[in-house]
């Protein structure tokens, strides 16, 4: 008798645990499903060129774009329920990049008041503001940009405004030659090796540099040329992204998190 009801224990046991199975697996697999479609989310390419620190930079460890355009469009992101992604690419890359879909967002410190830009893609709302400076060695008398002389070389980074600035002093005899690179790492190399006499560079960059560099540059004069507006890109016409990152941008801005990055990047 006492086996058989352990028998009967046994398979009265079985026969929960199967139902339990049955039951639960179902309503586990249901919300897998629900949270499977949510995973799903198109994933954005974010285009940049990152050697513009503290905007973006390469974590020399872990090789991940860092700064604040990553930190604020994650916040942005986490506002809106976007999935980013971040390519690294020459900076006169990053709008033709938009335009032929290798990419779907410009977070670079891009001016969006420069040149013909605007007509190029569609910029949205303002997030960060600046000015052009002058970098040179810290044993320079240069007193500004006013005082360069003809026989002097400037460097900048091609594609951006202060490139554009250096080409035209060329062009008008102002200096000897206008050095356009690639990277702001390569424009700095120029100057710490006395290839050129000045670097133009965005103020808020330069400052970030001479954290580092404050023994061997410095800045000459005050700031100059056109003040600077810098926003998010995307292809001329993608209104509906475009909306979502100036909602993301006016709500983090609200919630105080945009002031907070400024404060970790900026201080
Ligand atoms: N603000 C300047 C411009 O809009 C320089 C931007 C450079 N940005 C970069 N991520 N390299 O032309």
């Amino acid at each position: 008798m006492k086996a058989f009801k352990k028998y009967l224990a046994m398979i009265l046991g079985a026969a929960m645990i199967f139902t339990l199975a049955a039951c639960g697996g179902g309503a586990d697999n249901s919300a897998e499903t629900d949270d499977s479609s949510d995973s799903e989310a198109q994933v954005l390419r974010v285009v940049t060129e990152a050697t513009f620190a503290p905007f973006e930079s390469t974590d020399e460890d872990t090789g991940e774009i860092i700064g604040f355009d990553p930190d604020m469009m994650a916040a942005i992101a986490e506002d809106q329920g976007l999935t980013l992604e971040w390519i690294n690419m020459e900076f006169d890359s990053l709008i033709p990049a938009v335009n032929s879909n290798q990419g779907d967002i410009i977070c670079a410190g891009m001016n969006k008041l420069a040149g013909d830009r605007a007509q190029m893609a569609d910029f949205g709302d303002t997030y960060f503001e600046s000015d052009l400076m002058l970098l040179v060695k810290s044993d320079s008398d240069l007193s500004g940009i006013d005082a360069v002389t003809s026989d002097m070389k400037l460097a900048s980074q091609i594609g951006t405004t202060g490139g554009d600035m250096v080409q035209e002093m060329k062009e008008e005899g102002k200096i000897a030659d206008s050095v356009v690179l690639n990277q702001w790492t390569d424009c700095y190399l120029q100057l710490q090796n006395g290839e050129v006499q000045g670097v133009i560079v965005d103020k808020p960059v330069g400052e970030a540099y001479l954290k580092s560099h404050g023994d061997i540059a410095k800045f000459a004069g005050e700031s100059f040329g056109d003040h600077e507006e810098f926003a998010f890109a995307v292809k001329k016409g993608n209104t509906e992204l475009l909306d979502k990152l100036n909602a993301g941008l006016a709500n983090i801005k609200a919630s105080g998190k945009y002031e907070e990055l400024v404060d970790k990047w900026f201080s």
